[in-house]
This record gives C-alpha cells, sequence and structure tokens, in this order.
C-alpha cells in the first residue's frame, strides 16, 4: 500500500464491452450495423497523408461548418468537439457537478451517467421507471432538490426509447434553474428521432445539449462527441478539457459527412425502413416487441433471453443485449439497421428462439 489512489477510483467497479466484434453480426451497441458507403470511407481516406498525421487536431474548422449544418441559430461558441460524447459527458460532470451532490437521471439510463458520478465522488440520484416502462416527470421533477447540481434527460432514453415533450422539458428546466442546477439533454440517438431539444440549448443559459457521430453518422471508431451550449457553459467545459480531445481523423470523416447531406439522408431512410421491417416481422410471428424513437427495439423472446443472447452468438455470430435488469430482465435489445440487415438477424433469431 505505498501509494494512494483516488478513493472513488478504487471503489467503482467497471464493466467493459466485450472485444472480438469485428466479423460478427453486431446488434449490441447501437452502431451502425453496416457502416457508412464504403466509397465514402475511400475518398476520405485519401485525405489521410503523411502531413495530415503529423499535426496536432485543429477542430475549428470542422465545428464553424457544423454550426451551420446543425442550424437553430446555432453558432461556433456554442459548441465544443470531445472524444466521444463519452467525455463530454466526463466533462459536465466534473465543470458542474460538486462532491457529494446530487446528479440526477432515469434508471436505467446510459450506465456512462453514473460510472461518472461513481470516479468523481458525485451523489447519483436514480430515478426509476415506471412498471410500464413509462417516466414519470413528476418523479424527476420530484428529484431535484437544492443539492441537485446536474439533471440528465436522455431524448430518446437509453435503454428504452422513450421521448419527452417540451412542456416536461421546459418544466425540468425552470426546476433546475430555482436550485441552480444544469440540465444536460442527451441526443445521441437524435436523426432516428427528429425531435431536438437544441433551442432550449440557444434560449436558456443552464441547457447543454448533447449530440455524437456514433450512431446515424457510424463513425463510433472515430470517437467524435460535441456538446452544446451558452457560451459560458461551453467556456468552462474548453477551461476543464484536454487541450487536444477530438482527434483530426475524427474531424476529418465528420466534416466530410456533413457536406453529404444526401448521405445522412439515406442513413436516416435505411433505418427507418429497416425498423418498421423488423417490427412487422415480429409481429407476423406473434412476438411482443418494443420500437422506441432510437435505432433499437426491445423482444421478448420464448426462451430466457439471457440464454439466448448467449446461443445467438455462440452459434450463429449475432450479438444482441440483454439486461439483468429486473424491469427488462425478459428482453433483448437489438440495434436497427437495414432491411438486410435485420433479415440476417431475423434469420438466426427465429432458428434459435424455438423451444
Ligand atoms: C445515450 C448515450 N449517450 C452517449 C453515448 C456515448 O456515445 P459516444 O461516446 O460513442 O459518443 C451513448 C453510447 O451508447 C449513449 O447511448
Amino acid at each position: 500500500m505505498g501509494y494512494y489512489v483516488d478513493e472513488h477510483v478504487k471503489n467503482t467497479e467497471r464493466v467493459f464491452p466485450g472485444q472480438g466484434r469485428y466479423g460478427k453480426k453486431r446488434y449490441d451497441m447501437n452502431e451502425n450495423p453496416e457502416g457508412l458507403p464504403k466509397e465514402f470511407v475511400d475518398g476520405v481516406l485519401k485525405e489521410i497523408t503523411p502531413e495530415f498525421l503529423s499535426i496536432y487536431p485543429e477542430p475549428d474548422r470542422f465545428l464553424r461548418k457544423y454550426a451551420e449544418f446543425l442550424g437553430c441559430g446555432v453558432k461556433f461558441e456554442n459548441l465544443v468537439a470531445t472524444n466521444g460524447s463519452d467525455m463530454s459527458i466526463r466533462y459536465v460532470l466534473e465543470t458542474f457537478g460538486e462532491e457529494g451532490k446530487g446528479v440526477v437521471t432515469v434508471s436505467p439510463s446510459f450506465e456512462m451517467y453514473w460510472v461518472n458520478c461513481s470516479i468523481l465522488g458525485l451523489k447519483h440520484v436514480p430515478v426509476t421507471y415506471e412498471d410500464d416502462m413509462t417516466i414519470s416527470i413528476d418523479k424527476i421533477l420530484g428529484a431535484i432538490d437544492e443539492d441537485t447540481r446536474i439533471v440528465v434527460l436522455l431524448n430518446p432514453n437509453n435503454p428504452i426509447g422513450n421521448v419527452y415533450t417540451d412542456d416536461d422539458v421546459e418544466k425540468v428546466i425552470a426546476k433546475a434553474k430555482e436550485v441552480g442546477a444544469i440540465v444536460v439533454i442527451d441526443e445521441a440517438y437524435h436523426y432516428f428521432c427528429e425531435k431536438t431539444f437544441l433551442p432550449y440549448a440557444m434560449s436558456e443559459d443552464n441547457v447543454i445539449v448533447l449530440r455524437t457521430f456514433s450512431k446515424l453518422m457510424s463513425i463510433a471508431a472515430c470517437r467524435l462527441g460535441i456538446a452544446i451550449g451558452h457560451p459560458q457553459l461551453i467556456h468552462y467545459i474548453k477551461n476543464s478539457k484536454l487541450t487536444f480531445d477530438a482527434n483530426s481523423i475524427a474531424l476529418l470523416f465528420a466534416e466530410r459527412l456533413i457536406e453529404r447531406p444526401d448521405i445522412v439522408e439515406d442513413l436516416i431512410k435505411i433505418e427507418k425502413e429497416g425498423k418498421a421491417h423488423i417490427l412487422k416481422r415480429l409481429d407476423e410471428e406473434g412476438y411482443e416487441a418494443r420500437g422506441g424513437q432510437g435505432n433499437f427495439i426491445f423482444v421478448k423472446p420464448k426462451k430466457n433471453a439471457k440464454e439466448l443472447a448467449k446461443e445467438l452468438e455462440e452459434k450463429y455470430d449475432v450479438l444482441v443485449h440483454a439486461y439483468g435488469n429486473p424491469l427488462l430482465k425478459d428482453f433483448i435489445r437489438v440495434t436497427t439497421g437495414s432491411k438486410e440487415s435485420m433479415d440476417v438477424f431475423l434469420e438466426a433469431f427465429f432458428k434459435a428462439d424455438t423451444l
């Protein structure tokens, strides 16, 4: 015991995602199962020269273009680019959280919220789902008090794809303001769900919207997230961030992508068709399936969900997500993608899920 370890870090128990996923059929982590068009990727790769790789990242040119791409009056000074939205979450919790004080999130939710609370010594205040998998906004409001520093809403939520209304969000922002808290609206699954709360990040001084390039934009490997908010909030996040955070390859891919609205529209259309297709096929076969607003659905298999997920992986190289959480233990979560990729999943699923 000859060295000091931060107590919060020491006491945090992490479970990292499994590896060896290349070449498998991936419906477990809400990535695009197929990725971007190959000719687009090849074109961008041609721009990666020895000179390009030798230079430290310069995010500003991309951010200026991205501000225009977002619309809603977003300007360069409303944006900061980070190493995945994972890193935005860390910076926001580090910057606006206070040791021992509350971070309100629904539960279950994206795990990096509680993980960062644990690492940073913030008090995670989980608001549980109702038994019918809806979220009570009154419960969220009830959890916000003088000790709250941050309230997190995921829209749509992960793992359950619920969405909020303007009225819900306005109530949360108002309550957070009363107690001096920041509201984070994580829009990782935007584009699968058209509704955005970005206008609130522009009009309010305590709202931060998070976006990622890992989901619809299909470059999870590159790691690019964006925090969007009032210039003063962005200034504080920039104070806390690493000098070089989002890398040049991510920034280049993202810049070329937003220059191609045709590709972005295609990605949206392909996923929509695929989701409608899988829901229809599951319904035809008598399955209970819940299609939320993200690029994922929940299916209740005939078999035990965990055992089925194991069998799908071992026998068919198909990866899906199964949960220990009591609310979700009877379901598998399946990432949605093109019609073709949904057929690949369905073929294995129908074979495996027989009693
Ligand atoms: C709600 C939510 N936020 C943030 C993230 C992190 O995304 P990334 O770090 O890849 O940008 C995820 C990833 O699954 C997510 O589901």
